[in-house]
């Protein structure tokens, strides 16, 4: 309602409402470089559409003459009742988008009081988005590193600053074959960009002095060694000229080498989980589940909550939708835990459908990311603002006055 007040009385929004026009407007304004990365996603594009597509074999069959004139879009999840079942997905690099990057995501967050889920890969350093979300709650994503005392100082500086969960996204081991970024030659990383979370992180400042006392290490152009970053090598093997020699670092280069060293550990399985679950009381996540057999697993080993996702398609180009793998997830739960969902959201009648799945709560990616280029953290709230006044006014408009009420017997 107020946002339609708004607009009747010549407030025109400082992003664009609808979907396509956002993503355009925000394409224009954003760098090539900033573009392919964040728009972008794996191969030939083929999950990123699958994740769309998936919402359109679900239409919403709306009820009429259901007293909806109270109406309560708030959910519960690890004890504490959220304003909406919408969270801020992890996303890192955000200094490619606005210079005010993670620190804009936390002023809108705190201005709507929706979690944020503070990404690894952030530009701002945790302890500085922490201070800007005021009460707003907090959760920390965690890749998992190959140096097990950098995961000990980002779990321990993550429960620091009051986060209420832990997630651990699976799906990103190693990157994914990013084409559009292939093409630019540009990895965000190896520029310096992307590793604030690091390089404010005394563990990791102590594994670079080391590097760098260790010398300089005689190859002309430096590349990463590690396992985990394999990927990488192959990727920069594909780019032109001397890639890595010619890196334009704000960093010192050991940092960055450091960096792509101890990234993530491809050698994880199910068993390393005792390891979080020993340093930790917070609830565990786990990012990145499309397969029931996972999801049954997860629930063996504990975790306490799931989220369906992949990536935004931006890992296994070819993979199911997002929304085509939640259905039997959330079958195979049965409830234990709450079912979380992102990829492919792009409206507050997209939420519904995941809701009405079975997920307990949205992430929402790209679209506030498009938002935050364009207006900073005006942008990021209006866009969570349009997706949740939709979801309310597609709850109303179905017949429903409660997220709990949003079932699946509601789509067709
Ligand atoms: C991401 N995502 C992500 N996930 C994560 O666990 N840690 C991260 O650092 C990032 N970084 C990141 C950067 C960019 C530019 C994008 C677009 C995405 C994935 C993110 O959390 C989420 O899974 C997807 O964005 C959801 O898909 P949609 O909503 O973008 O389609």
């Amino acid at each position: 309602g107020r946002i339609y007040r708004a607009g009747v009385f010549g407030h025109r929004p400082a992003v664009p409402v609808e979907p396509a026009a956002l993503e355009r407007a925000a394409e224009r304004a954003m760098s090539r470089q900033a573009w392919s990365y964040v728009a972008g996603s794996a191969g030939q594009q083929r999950t990123a559409r699958a994740n769309v597509e998936a919402f359109d074999r679900h239409r919403i069959v709306p009820r009429m003459l259901v007293d909806v004139e109270e109406r309560d879009t708030s959910v519960e999840l690890f004890g504490r009742r959220l304003p909406a079942p919408l969270l801020f997905a992890p996303v890192g690099v955000l200094e490619m988008a606005h210079r005010d990057a993670d620190l804009a995501v936390a002023e809108a967050a705190r201005q709507l009081g929706l979690p944020m889920v503070l990404s690894t890969q952030a530009s701002v350093p945790m302890e500085q988005v922490a201070a800007r979300l005021g009460d707003a709650p907090r959760w920390f994503q965690l890749y998992w590193s190959r140096e097990d005392e950098l995961v000990d100082s980002f779990v321990r500086r993550a429960e620091q600053i009051g986060s209420e969960a832990i997630v651990v996204t699976l799906d990103t081991h190693v990157l994914g074959w990013r084409t559009r970024d292939l093409d630019l030659a540009y990895l965000p990383f190896a520029r310096g960009q992307g590793i604030a979370q690091y390089t404010s992180d005394p563990v990791f400042r102590r594994l670079v002095a080391e590097r760098a006392a260790a010398g300089p290490s005689g190859e002309p152009t430096p590349r990463p060694t590690a396992a985990a970053v394999r990927a990488l090598v192959s990727m920069a093997r594909h780019w032109p000229g001397d890639t890595w020699g010619n890196l334009r670092s704000p960093l010192p280069r050991a940092a960055v080498e450091t960096f792509l060293d101890v990234f993530s550990r491809s050698s994880l399985s199910w068993a390393d989980l005792a390891y979080l679950r020993e340093r930790t009381a917070l609830p565990i996540l786990l990012k990145g589940i499309q397969d029931p057999r996972d999801a049954a697993l997860a629930l063996d080993h504990g975790v306490d909550g799931i989220v369906v996702s992949n990536h935004g398609g931006r890992q296994v180009d070819g993979a199911i939708g997002s929304l085509d793998a939640l259905p039997g997830i959330v079958e195979e739960v049965d409830g234990r835990v709450p079912v979380l969902f992102d990829s492919g959201v792009r409206s507050g009648a997209d939420a519904f459908k995941a809701l009405a799945l079975g997920a307990r709560a949205v992430l929402v990616g790209r679209p506030w990311v498009y938002g935050l280029a364009l207006a900073g953290a005006r942008g990021v709230r209006e866009v969570m603002e349009d997706l949740w006044a939709e979801l309310d006014l597609t709850m109303a408009l179905s017949g429903v006055g409660g997220v709990e009420q949003v079932t699946r017997d509601l789509l067709a």
